[in-house]
């Protein structure tokens, strides 16, 4: 299963260190070649010599190695690597991480790797909620990381709470995820819009939003990877389009609903994460408004825009569309209404008054709402993973349509 695949298997100084070995065996019976790279610390949990005769190889424990076969051994382990995972991961390592600190052969590695990286917390429940370690794993999780959460139970120091090294069977469906990328939306159109609209005042000026469009290009580049053929309409950005996307870039709302419109029929699914105002200037002048020393007012007659949601649910018949809410309170409630209102399939809520989500922050935490009553609660995540968890709710709906 994963011929031709290179993981590091990084181990830190937690009880949890001997579950490592069962990953690294099913890893290499998997066929991948694993490299396991432990902190001193580690070693006083597992011996090296039980993760070398699992995996064929050497267990790397420091970064300066003389003699025969010597190298630049973090820069030579982290290198064609695929993944990069640390099981289990301790407080202690996910805060030299999230500072860029490396001082020993793992920490050294982590610089060095280019790879998807994920980490698996295990520790006090204390230690876990600690302000400085959930700092530090949204520092990671902004940066990409894909971060497991820790299971709740019997923990090592007695206690029973959050903190637990997760099953091996979900630690193992996980690391299956990121070697081997899903191509469940192979053969559908999906139609991503992202990014503000700008309304013109002026041949100079326009009203807009916060909007940084990272949500929608997120989900973009997600479903690209998961097979999908895609159209990213986008309003203005500073970001790259992701591979593989076909992008079109408009400006106000009334030019996003003509280019939506132009490829609704050939859709299979539509997400609608743009933040589109729903007012414009009646008419724009079309030379720069002057600033005049009789009046200190402007008064701009704003006009309602389009709602394209709201006209791709009156007009919906096999695609199934998906929405968003930006919500500062009642957040559930206004959601639900809109979901009901603009006939969506899914509704996507999203509290942008928290500082780790909504506008222009790398993570998010969404509820999605079904027409058919359900939710789904992914936790906080960065965007890309919550991308995910948002094409995980299209297919399963997908996949009862087809029922
Ligand atoms: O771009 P980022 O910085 O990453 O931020 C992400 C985000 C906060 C913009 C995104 O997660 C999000 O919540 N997008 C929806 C923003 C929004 O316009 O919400 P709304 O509640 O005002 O609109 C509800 C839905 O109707 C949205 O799907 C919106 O695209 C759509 N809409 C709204 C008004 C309008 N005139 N036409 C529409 O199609």
């Amino acid at each position: 299963m994963f011929a031709n695949k290179k993981v590091v298997l990084g181990i830190s100084g937690g009880i949890a260190a001997y579950k490592a070995a069962d990953i690294a065996s099913w890893l290499t019976k998997n066929g991948a070649d694993v490299r396991c790279v432990m902190t001193k610390h580690a070693t006083e949990f597992i011996s090296p010599v039980v993760l070398q005769a699992l995996t064929g190889h050497a267990v790397v424990q420091e970064e300066f190695v003389t003699g025969p076969g010597w190298g630049i051994v973090h820069i030579d382990t982290a290198a064609d690597a695929d993944l990069l995972v640390i099981i289990p991961a301790t407080a202690n390592i996910i805060a030299k991480i999230a500072n860029g600190i490396a001082d020993d052969a793992l920490t050294s590695t982590v610089l060095a790797a280019t790879c998807p990286c994920m980490v698996a917390p295990a520790m006090n429940t204390n230690m876990y909620r600690n302000a400085a370690t959930q700092h530090n794993l949204q520092v990671l999780a902004e940066r990409g990381w894909h971060i497991l959460k820790p299971a709740c139970g019997h923990l090592a120091c007695g206690t029973v709470g959050e903190g637990k090294l997760p099953a091996v069977e979900v630690i193992e469906e996980e690391i299956t995820g990121l070697l081997l990328p899903r191509r469940d939306f192979a053969g559908q159109k999906v139609l991503v819009t992202a990014g503000p609209t700008s309304e013109p005042i002026d041949p100079v000026r326009y009203i807009s939003n916060r909007s940084s469009g990272k949500m929608g290009y997120a989900i973009a580049e997600a479903a690209v990877a998961r097979g999908a053929e895609v159209v990213l309409v986008s309003g203005r950005t500073n970001l790259q389009p992701p591979k593989g996307v076909r992008l079109v870039n408009i400006g106000s709302a009334q030019q996003m609903l003509e280019a939506v419109l132009a490829e609704y029929e050939t859709c299979d699914v539509v997400i609608k994460a743009a933040a589109v105002a729903d007012y414009r200037v009646a008419t724009p002048a079309d030379h720069k408004i002057k600033k005049t020393d009789d009046t200190d007012e402007l008064v701009l007659h704003l006009v309602k825009n389009p709602d394209i949601l709201a006209e791709l649910g009156r007009r919906k018949q096999h695609q199934l569309l998906v929405g968003f809410a930006a919500e500062t309170n009642n957040v559930e409630e206004y959601a639900k209404k809109k979901l009901v209102k603009k006939n969506t399939d899914l509704l996507v809520a999203n509290d942008v008054s928290r500082p780790d989500a909504g506008f222009d922050v790398d993570t998010n935490q969404v509820i999605i709402f079904s027409a058919d009553g359900g939710k789904i609660t992914p936790p906080l995540a960065s965007k890309r993973k919550t991308a995910d968890y948002i094409l995980d709710a299209v297919q399963d709906k997908l996949a009862a349509r087809s029922k």
